[in-house]
C-alpha cells in the first residue's frame, strides 16, 4: 500500500467512526428484546461465563450484566469500543465479572469448551451466520447456547428499492425460516426466536444515528468524501422508513445439538 492509500484508507475510518461515535449503540437492539432472549437461556447464574461477539460500546453486554450474575467476555475488533466498555464497567463496579478484549470473532484463540453461552448481537454477519456458528461451536460447553441477531426478509416482495440496497449491502439475507434451518444445519437446536420490534430499530438506533449524520454532515460540508459518508448512512435509514415492514433482525437463541 502507497503512503497516499494508506493515509486515504485512515481518513475513511477516522470519519467513519467519527459519524459512529457516541452512540447508544452501533445496530438495532434494545435492551428489552436482550432480557427477552436471556430469558430463553436456561440455568444463567454466576457460574455462568458467556461470550460476547462484535460488541461494540457493550450496549448488550451492560444489560447482560445487569440482569444476570454471569461472567462476560466481550470482544470487538476496534480498541475505542472495548476501551469504552471497560471504562463503563470499571464505572458500574462490574469490572470484576466484565472485561472486554480487542479481538477479532473470525479468529478467536479462545479454549474449547470456555463458555456457556455466545451473545452475539448485529455482528456475526462479518464472519457469515454458517461460519459464525461453526466455528463457534467448540468454544461452548456441553450444553451451550448462543443468542444472536441477524436480518431477515419478514413479507414477500419487498419494493425494487429495498431489494436493491440489501443486493449491494448484505446478499446473503433470507427469510426467516430459511435462517432457522440454517442454524439448525450447523448443528443447534431452535430454543426460540423473535422478531425486533421497530423500536428497537428507530428508538434505540436510528434516531440517535440520524442526529449524528445531521451534525457530521454541517462540520463536513465541504468535504466530498464525508458526504459521500453521510448519504450512504442516510439512504440505509431512509430505506427502513420506506421498506421496514419488508425487513428486520430475528433474535435467535440456540442450544448445540
Ligand atoms: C453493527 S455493530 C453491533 C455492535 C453491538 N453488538 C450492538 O448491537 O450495538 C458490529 C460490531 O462488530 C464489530 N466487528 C466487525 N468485525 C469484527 C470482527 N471480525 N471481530 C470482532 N468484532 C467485529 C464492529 O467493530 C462493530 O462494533
Amino acid at each position: 500500500m502507497s503512503d497516499n492509500t494508506a493515509m486515504a484508507a485512515d481518513r475513511a475510518t477516522v470519519l467513519f467512526f467519527e459519524l459512529f461515535s457516541g452512540l447508544p449503540r452501533q445496530g438495532p437492539g434494545s435492551p428489552a428484546s436482550t432480557r427477552q432472549a436471556l430469558e430463553l437461556v436456561p440455568g444463567v447464574g454466576a457460574r455462568t461465563r458467556v461470550l460476547d461477539l462484535g460488541c461494540g460500546t457493550g450496549a448488550q453486554a451492560l444489560v447482560l450484566a445487569e440482569s444476570s450474575p454471569a461472567r462476560i467476555v466481550a470482544i470487538d475488533l476496534h480498541p475505542p469500543f472495548i476501551d469504552a466498555l471497560n471504562r463503563e464497567a470499571r464505572r458500574l463496579g462490574i469490572a470484576d465479572r466484565l472485561e472486554a478484549r480487542v479481538g477479532d470473532m473470525g479468529n478467536l484463540g479462545l479454549a474449547d469448551g470456555a463458555f456457556d453461552l455466545i451473545w452475539c448481537e448485529g455482528a456475526i454477519y462479518n464472519v457469515g451466520v454458517e461460519t459464525g456458528l461453526r466455528d463457534w461451536r467448540r468454544l461452548l460447553s456441553r450444553d451451550g447456547h448462543v443468542a444472536l441477531t441477524e436480518a431477515c426478509w419478514r413479507k414477500a416482495r419487498p419494493p425494487a428499492e429495498c431489494v436493491a440496497f440489501w443486493e449491494a449491502e448484505y446478499p446473503a439475507i433470507r427469510d426467516t425460516a430459511t435462517l432457522l434451518e440454517a442454524a439448525e444445519g450447523c448443528g443447534y437446536e431452535i430454543v426460540g426466536h423473535f422478531p425486533l420490534p421497530a423500536s428497537a430499530w428507530w428508538d434505540d438506533y436510528y434516531r440517535p444515528l440520524q442526529d449524528n449524520v445531521t451534525a457530521f454532515r454541517e462540520r463536513h460540508r465541504d468535504a466530498p468524501d464525508a458526504r459521500a459518508l453521510a448519504d450512504g448512512v442516510q439512504h440505509e435509514i431512509d430505506i427502513w422508513h420506506a421498506c421496514s415492514e419488508f425487513h428486520g433482525y430475528e433474535f435467535l437463541v440456540l442450544k448445540v445439538r
